[in-house]
């Protein structure tokens, strides 16, 4: 027992250092890459120093290669991740970091095979003044002409430009990733009819943003999924539904491409319903059978018309197939029993609980989001594991971000982070219901007590239409 104890701390701190030694190297190779990047303005393409300087740098990016297809750094709101890791910027990396950020880069992947003369011939490239104007779309075509082809470069989407160069706190704003995220899905809608593979290259981009954004503030992302006060009901569905089951990817700790494709599952996981009339998809009453049937197709004809797009992940396939495959009403059917993929329920427990909180909006069904969580509680085991359940409810809490609250002090309070108490998150408190005093600005966590008494407590939830308030500024 000991040993196994002592076995598994060892492991532990291997990781640790391993973890460590990598976020090192990530580093260096951002270190390197400024040096190369100031070299080339002093001297030219085949000065000894500038060699010797690229030389380093492609050692290190080579150290990172091995075992890996691609080494990708991605620059979110002054940050710099190495994959998942966070790698911590200190002096020697401000210049480069705001150099980037002034051309809206927010990536750089270096491919096997890479040169020392192309990183040269890259630095040079970076050096020209046109391509400070450049967005990094038009940076990726201009690098290739000029034959760099084993560097690729993402449009910095989280980067704002700072008037000074100072690197801020700059994120792309919430609102936006769900405004880009729901532009994207229309274009690729589209895209899919007329059989181009430009749509997918654009949802890619905005769920890599979207994956950054839930990264870096889960809780900005998530308070708008609760927000539904959008016409176009299947685009904003599924971009409710992506951002939750990111939301859940991260909340369980997958790896980043993994959770990138999760996201692009659960975007596309009702695309089979294009065909489907809209009177149909937003019809208030019961369906008939002949629209039932209709509908129940959604799944196959999904699948299928993701299986004719470049560049679309199995799995979204395979979710789009399998979201509605569960409990004695899953359709399609199919022979045998089997377990779905995991990211086919993680979309589904999504899409479920959307589906559920979106229905108050659109078919004025009385249902808030507790009682979304009620339901699914109900269905423990039936639309997904049960675990996966469970993480879910931790994440999005009983309350969730952006609902509306009554407190028994008579304030209306924002829910605007989770706590441990799933009963007690942390509210903004606005105005007293009865509209006679103003929002305080203060955020205070239900879990504060007062002579061994709750300070405030949930005294029932509000619907913000009712109660006239634009939750939707808090979050933008
Ligand atoms: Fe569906
Ligand atoms: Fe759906």
């Amino acid at each position: 027992m000991a040993d196994e104890q002592s076995d598994s701390l060892t492991q532990a701190k291997l990781s640790f250092f391993a973890k460590q030694q990598l976020i090192d190297s990530a580093r260096m190779v951002f270190q390197l890459l400024s040096a190369v990047l100031k070299n080339v303005t002093f001297y030219p393409e085949e000065h000894p120093i500038l060699l010797a300087a690229a030389d380093k740098l492609l050692s290190k990016i080579e150290e990172l290669l091995t075992g890996r297809k691609e080494v990708a750094f991605y620059l979110v709101g002054g940050e710099l991740f190495f994959e998942t890791l966070s790698v911590p910027i200190d002096q020697s990396l401000l210049l480069i970091m705001e150099q980037f950020a002034a051309r809206d880069i927010g990536g750089i992947v270096f491919k096997p095979e890479l040169a020392s003369v192309e990183l040269i011939h890259f630095a040079c490239v970076m050096s020209k003044e046109s391509v400070l104007s450049a967005d990094s779309e038009d940076m990726n075509a201009l690098i290739t002409k000029e034959g760099i082809t084993h560097i690729a470069l993402h449009r910095g989407l989280l980067v704002n430009k700072q008037a000074g160069g100072a690197i801020k706190e700059a994120k792309k704003k919430a609102s936006a990733v769900f405004n880009d995220t729901i532009n994207a899905l229309e274009e690729v809608v589209q895209a899919v009819y007329a059989d181009q593979a430009s749509g997918m290259r654009k949802v890619n981009f905005v769920i890599e943003s979207m994956v950054d954004n839930v990264l870096d503030n889960r809780d900005a992302l998530m308070g708008l999924t609760n927000i539904k006060i959008y016409d176009k009901y299947t685009f904003a569905h599924s971009v409710n539904t992506a951002i939750l089951s990111v939301s859940l990817g991260t909340y369980l700790s997958f790896e980043k491409p993994q959770i990138a494709i999760l996201g692009v599952a659960a975007l596309m996981h009702d695309i089979g319903k294009v065909t489907i009339p809209n009177e149909i998809i937003n019809k208030p009453g019961k369906l008939t059978d002949e629209e039932w049937k209709q509908v129940q197709r959604h799944p196959i004809d999904g699948a299928l018309l993701l299986s004719n797009v470049r560049g679309v992940p199995k799995l979204a396939m395979v979710a789009a197939f399998e979201h509605h495959q569960h409990g004695e009403k899953g359709y399609p059917e199919v022979e045998g029993k089997y377990k779905r993929h995991p990211f086919s329920q993680i979309v589904s427990l999504a899409d479920a609980y959307e589906a559920i909180t979106a229905s108050r909006v659109y078919y004025r069904a009385n249902m808030t989001p507790d009682k979304a969580i009620n339901i699914l509680l109900k269905n423990r085991g039936i639309t997904s594991a049960p675990v996966l359940l469970q993480a879910f409810i931790n994440m999005v809490g009983i309350f969730p971000i952006g609902t509306l609250l009554k407190l028994d002090t008579g304030e209306v309070g924002l829910v605007m982070h989770q706590t441990r108490d799933l009963m007690r998150p942390r509210v903004l408190i606005l105005n007293k219901f009865d509209g006679s005093e103003k929002e305080t600005g203060d955020v205070v966590s239900l879990v504060e007590t007062m002579g061994g008494n709750y300070k405030r407590s949930i005294a029932g939830t509000i619907d913000p239409n009712i109660a006239n308030i634009d939750i939707i500024k808090y979050f933008d």
